[in-house]
């Protein structure tokens, strides 16, 4: 009989277990509640709140909201010029940052402060290495080894990093800063969420004929998930249980599952059941299918 068997690391990580749950209870209160964007990257959760009453809204229309109504901020955090424009439109701020983004915040406040060139390794434009840069005016985001060359050795570097990097990247920034002579303090602000999720995955595609990987296609970490699993076998990434195929598990005897650090364990539970369903197939207990950072 084929076999489902769920990665041991998958789906909601703590930061965004805890902004949904935050948003969750305060649903049904008396004030008005917006997100400032998608809360996560999982379309199905984000119309789940928006059907509940949560609206998405971007930046631009802070001022446009009733006073007293909820903003809650997302767990990218943002920059600290947006929470001030919500409390001068009276707003109630729901600040769901993530609290190892918070630590990445103080890190780089800290380094700033102590006369440090404050270096942030990530993806320019990203949304939580935007709000980082708020927090350390004058700082410099460094994607790749390469990109380091650029960075200005006037002053010591004090360098960060968005919590979803590989440290891969981590070390050839250093290396390559060091290579030309930098004074480098690291503050190694990398979220083990992320790796877990991508090592669990790499195990169980490496035993499994065939790969299911839940989360928003808009969901960075799910995409390379589905990249990771690919490398091993056959890999379908969707969104929810209705974009299944059976013709995807014939002649599978091992079928692996995982999911994105957006993805709620209910739409893990969703896709097992429906997978068991069209094949007949047993869930194999692992030790820990949900588990956060
Ligand atoms: Fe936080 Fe790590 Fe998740 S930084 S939001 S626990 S991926």
């Amino acid at each position: 009989m084929p076999k489902i068997e769920v990665a041991s690391h998958a789906g909601a990580c703590f930061g965004v277990g805890r902004a949904l749950e935050r948003v969750e209870k305060i649903l049904d209160g008396p004030a008005a509640v917006h997100t400032l964007g998608p809360l996560i990257h999982n379309p199905a959760t984000v119309e789940s709140l928006e059907r509940r009453g949560a609206t998405v809204v971007d930046e631009s229309s802070i001022e446009d909201l009733h006073p007293g109504d909820v903003l809650v901020l997302r767990t990218h955090g943002v920059v600290p010029q947006v929470v001030n424009r919500a409390k001068a439109a009276h707003l109630q701020v729901l600040d769901a940052t993530c609290p190892y983004v918070k630590k990445v915040h103080h890190a780089a406040q800290r380094l700033a402060a102590s006369g440090r060139q404050v270096v942030v390794v990530g993806e320019a434009g990203h949304p939580e290495v935007d709000g980082i840069l708020g927090h350390a005016p004058g700082a410099c985001v460094v994607g790749s080894a390469e990109d380091a060359a650029a960075v200005p050795l006037e002053r010591p570097i004090g360098l960060v990093v968005q919590t979803t990097q590989n440290r891969q990247l981590l070390e050839a920034v250093v290396a390559a800063l060091k290579g030309r002579g930098a004074n480098v303090e690291v503050c190694d602000t990398i979220c083990e969420a992320t790796s877990e999720r991508q090592q669990a995955a790499r195990e169980l595609a490496a035993r499994a004929n065939t790969m299911v990987v839940i989360g928003g296609r808009n969901s960075a970490n799910t995409t390379r998930l589905a990249e990771i699993c690919a490398a091993h076998t056959a890999t379908h990434h969707i969104e929810d249980a209705q974009e299944l195929d059976p013709a995807w598990f014939s002649g599978a005897e091992l079928i692996g599952i995982t999911a994105g650090a957006s993805t709620p364990s209910s739409q893990i539970k969703q896709v097992v059941e429906t997978v068991a369903q069209m094949t007949g197939a047993q869930e194999v207990e692992t030790e820990s299918q949900v588990s956060g950072t």
